[in-house]
């Protein structure tokens, strides 16, 4: 364990291969697509869910979305008149943002004794879960998450995210797999979005130069694997082109002492509860 606190201390990410048994990712994926199938397409928001763009298309949708379990889809997932160009259960980019607490199979997922200790030997036993995705990255049309850091997105004062990524399928350059940058915590943060007072959402740009484009390594993962992620690590991943799937799982915790600004675009009214399904506390506005 104490490797592992070592190498995410030193890079800023970490993985940790054969995590979860396959079996725990195959349950978690029949939910998800069991999730997708009962969305009612008709009646339901289409969401269309995209970082590509500066200020993600941010409806009230989205923004209610952290304490609920909505489906956002594809960005290419429609076509120009309006219908989809394949089947609903490969339209749809994520599940998101509050199935950790409000599904009992996400729910046991996100809190088995073993993520427990782990969390503990990093010191993040007092951390709560505030949000949770599947991202499907679909074959041939999954979305690319352009470079940035999870505090971009969820931030407190002091910095506290901490992402959980988990594969859930195996994770390859062709299905468009995370890339990372080692040491790249160490940068100050580029970004902030944020709920815009006029309504919507914002990007506020903190520093003149970008992220380096170049120096990501892939972190070409088996299924099965965790992948720790600072908050302040720039990451991203590419478009998936291929006939596969990359089911991936994401949880982020916060220190619920951190102060949790009121604009930031997440906003859930109920406690938090840490990965051992202790209860931390309400957000710190
Ligand atoms: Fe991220």
């Amino acid at each position: 364990m104490r490797g592992v606190a070592q190498r995410f201390d030193r890079d800023g990410f970490v993985a940790v291969e054969s995590f979860v048994d396959g079996e725990a990712c195959d349950e978690l994926a029949r939910r998800a697509l069991d999730l997708v199938a009962a969305f009612d397409l008709t009646s339901d928001v289409r969401s269309i869910f995209s970082t590509n763009e500066q200020t993600r298309r941010s409806d009230e949708y989205f923004l209610d979305s952290g304490e609920a379990i909505r489906c956002f889809f594809e960005p290419e997932a429609f076509d120009s008149a309006g219908e989809l160009r394949q089947p609903l259960e490969r339209s749809i980019n994520k599940l998101g943002h509050g199935m950790h607490d409000l599904d009992p199979v996400f729910d046991r997922f996100s809190r088995t004794p073993k993520l427990a200790q782990l969390s503990e030997a990093l010191g993040l036993g007092g951390h709560g879960i505030l949000q949770s995705m599947f991202i499907f990255k679909q074959p041939f049309i999954g979305g690319e998450v352009t470079c940035h850091c999870d505090h971009t997105f969820l931030w407190t004062e002091p910095r506290s995210v901490v992402g959980f990524w988990f594969a859930i399928e195996d994770a390859t350059r062709d299905n468009g797999c995370l890339w990372a940058l080692p040491g790249g915590h160490r940068l100050p943060v580029d970004r902030r979005f944020r709920r815009d007072p006029e309504g919507g959402t914002m990007m506020d740009v903190l520093e003149s130069t970008p992220y380096p484009t170049e120096g990501l390594v892939p972190l070409e993962v088996p299924k099965g694997t965790l992948v720790l992620l600072d908050g302040a690590l720039p990451h991203l991943s590419g478009p998936n082109r291929s006939a596969f799937s990359r089911f991936a799982y994401t949880l982020h915790a916060i220190d619920p002492m951190a102060s949790y600004p009121a604009d930031n675009w997440l906003r859930r009214t109920s406690p938090m509860r840490s990965f051992s399904g202790e209860t931390v506390a309400a957000l710190h506005t």
